[in-house]
């Protein structure tokens, strides 16, 4: 995930904040959970992640055999699209966190969830960080979106906008869905790394599903507590590029005079998507 609270340095960091992810150190439990995990995904995200995702999952050669080694994945990620994976200790600084990504350097912890915790964990894990996350940097479109991101956050800690920044990543990167010929396809994170939010999102009758709107969600608040009550969707990862493409500059400056939404607003001007759109089954409420 993304939108840190301040952290105290852990001796051992660099001034960056990276660590060695020590891959030796992992034991077999530790790798038996990965495994538990992974096998799990595998089954509940046929037809229900992106193709994007899952054919980047193919090309990492993330397997089922345990926790990958970030040397190994910073060596195919740097030829595919120019990013690396480095180790940190935990959530990092804002401005940390916006430099690795501007530099194409992807920040993810080391440790992995407990077996009491397979299903709810406060914070991310090497679990959520590389399976959530490193797939779809393997993806140019994906990739340079992220790197750009990086870069806006610098801009935006300057303009006071953070807050508004951060519904962004959390909505499209971290709980993104997107809408294909196919049917409604996850390609959040926090969604893909969790087996019981991944059906929610998609099959729930609970959750709003509404079409992206880049102020209409930088307008709107998130809970960290529990899954989502507002899912939204692009068309494509292109259309998500172009329409954070322009300088946030003026937007910061209208979303001054604007309301804040609660998670589970509806607004008149939302597109809502309902049942059996583009072959999605499972619209709003019933
Ligand atoms: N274009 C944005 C800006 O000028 C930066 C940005 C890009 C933010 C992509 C989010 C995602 O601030
Ligand atoms: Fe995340």
């Amino acid at each position: 995930m993304s939108v840190a609270p301040l952290r105290h340095r852990e001796p051992s960091c660099r001034d960056d904040f990276t660590i060695d992810q020590n891959w030796a150190g992992y034991t077999e439990e530790e790798h038996a959970i990965w495994r538990l995990l992974f096998e799990r995904q595998r089954g509940i995200l046929v037809d229900r992640a992106c193709d994007e995702f899952l054919s980047g999952l193919d090309g990492l050669g993330i397997a089922a055999d345990g926790i990958p080694d970030f040397r190994h994945l910073s060596a195919v990620l740097r030829e595919t699209t120019g990013w690396e994976i480095v180790a940190v200790p935990g959530l990092v600084p804002d401005a940390i966190f916006f430099e690795h990504l501007a530099n194409r350097r992807f920040p993810s912890t080391c440790f992995i969830r407990t077996r009491a915790e397979l299903d709810y964990l406060q914070e991310p894990d090497v679990f959520h960080d590389i399976y959530g996350h490193v797939p779809l940097l393997m993806n140019p479109i994906f990739a340079d979106y992220m790197q750009a991101y990086g870069q806006g956050g610098l801009k935006a800690a300057d303009q006071d906008a953070l807050h508004h920044l951060a519904r962004l990543y959390w909505y499209t990167v971290e709980f993104g869905l997107i809408a294909t010929p196919q049917g409604m396809r996850i390609y959040g994170s926090g969604i893909l790394s969790s087996k019981a939010e991944s059906l929610f999102s998609l099959e729930d009758a609970s959750p709003n599903r509404i079409g992206f709107d880049l102020l209409r969600v930088m307008q709107t608040r998130y809970r960290i507590d529990d899954y989502q009550e507002s899912y939204f969707t692009i068309d494509s990862f292109e259309q998500l590029f172009q329409a954070t493409r322009p300088d946030f500059t003026p937007y910061y400056a209208a979303l001054k005079q604007r309301p804040d939404y609660e998670p589970g607003t509806i607004l008149p001007s939302d597109r809502v998507l309902h049942r059996g759109i583009g072959g999605y089954h499972a619209g709003k409420r019933g």
